[in-house]
């Protein structure tokens, strides 16, 4: 009998010992998600948070009177739409599929290719674009925002020292604002901070994984991703296992540099067992599969099916926990 409880004592030391060295190794890699996404260049009050959230519902700024940001980033589907690629004003398709905007501000910059500054930068932009809210200029958004006078009261509480409010770059700080509180911490946190239990026994061997396959030499930080950006096809061309229709050349297009191409941004993993389908080009959307292509073709390794059930299993412990804010949709001035 005494032997048995020994043993058993023992083996909880053990694995206590490996939890413990387990942390230590995963905090040289990553850190808990901070609860905002702060920025000196556009100080986070409580009224310009509120205006952002109801003007990333705001549809009347679209050509079509339908297309808002939510359309394509609704948070019911956890800040991203579900499609291959996006449908903006009068269903014309994005060239590239909508990642989260979930934790998306603390990345270092915006876009599959990183050719947005920041959440600022994406949301003033986008406006125009073609595929998404196709505005005429940001005259006419700016007009169209005027025109509601229920945004005259808000744009002035939010932007008190400034004398014409309503204007494209207040509209791009505000849903910037918003943005920067939209943060998803989850049982992974926990486990940063201590808590070795927050993370099954099967997850614990993901992160293990995660880290000695080296998946960790691009997915780290606070975000597993959004930090670096990288080539998609190390070992062979990624497009050899995607359902990719057309190949896309990546930040080669962007920088016209030939070290950039097929460079892409690594993407944050918080999350990511919630938003298929994935790749820029959305062409996948079996999340196993997605892992298997990241071994084969990032690190030259084919991932046993238990690897892949593993590390599958270590992401759903980024899933992350949705403030009753982000989950709630505001009321629009009608008028
Ligand atoms: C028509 C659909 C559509 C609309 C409308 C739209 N987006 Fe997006 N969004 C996308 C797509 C597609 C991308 C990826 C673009 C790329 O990388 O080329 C994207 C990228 C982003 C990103 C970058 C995320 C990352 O990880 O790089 C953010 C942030 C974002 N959108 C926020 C917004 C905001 C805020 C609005 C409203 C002002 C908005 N989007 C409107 C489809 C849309
Ligand atoms: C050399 C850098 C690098 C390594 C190593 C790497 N990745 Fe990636 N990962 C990327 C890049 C770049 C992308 C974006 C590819 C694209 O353009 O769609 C990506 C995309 C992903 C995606 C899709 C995310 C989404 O939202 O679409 C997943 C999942 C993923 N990686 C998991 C892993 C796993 C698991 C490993 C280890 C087995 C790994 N990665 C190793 C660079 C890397």
């Amino acid at each position: 009998m005494n032997k048995v409880i020994y043993t058993l004592l023992l083996a909880l030391s053990f694995s206590f010992a490996s939890d413990v060295e387990l942390l230590e190794e995963a905090r040289k890699y990553f850190y808990p998600l901070p609860e905002l996404f702060p920025s000196d260049k556009n100080p986070l009050t409580p009224e310009k948070i509120r205006l952002g959230k109801m003007l990333f519902y705001e549809k009347r700024i679209s050509i079509d009177g339908t297309t808002s940001c939510a359309k394509c980033h609704p948070l019911s589907l956890y800040g991203t739409d579900g499609l291959e690629k996006s449908r903006g004003n009068f269903s014309k398709e994005n060239p590239r599929n909508a990642p989260t905007v979930l934790n998306a501000a603390g990345q270092i910059s915006q876009h599959w290719r990183g050719d947005r500054k920041d959440v600022e930068d994406q949301a003033k932009r986008s406006v125009l674009g073609k595929g998404s809210f196709g505005a005429p200029s940001y005259q006419w958004v700016e007009n169209v925002l005027k025109s509601i006078k229920g945004y005259r009261e808000l744009f002035k509480k939010a932007f008190p020292d400034d004398k014409d409010p309503i204007n494209i770059d207040n509209f791009a700080k505000a849903i910037g604002a918003w943005e920067r509180t939209l943060s998803t911490p989850s049982r992974f946190d926990d486990f940063l901070k201590g808590h070795v239990d927050a993370l099954s026994e099967k997850e614990k061997r993901g992160l293990k994984k995660f880290i000695s396959y080296g998946c960790v030499a691009c997915h780290s930080g606070a975000l597993l991703g959004g930090t670096m950006y990288q080539k998609f096809g190390i070992y062979e061309p990624y497009w050899k296992y995607t359902k990719s229709k057309k190949i896309d050349e990546g930040r080669f297009n962007v920088t016209k540099k030939e070290e950039d191409r097929y460079v892409f941004k690594v993407p944050p993993l918080r999350n990511v067992a919630l938003t298929p389908p994935y790749f820029h080009d959305g062409s996948v959307r079996d999340l196993k599969r997605a892992i298997w292509i990241m071994g084969k073709v990032q690190l030259g390794k084919e991932l046993s099916e238990e690897d892949i059930s593993d590390i599958y299993s270590f992401l759903t412990s980024l899933n992350g926990r949705l403030s009753e804010d982000i989950i709630t949709v505001p009321l629009l001035p009608v008028r």
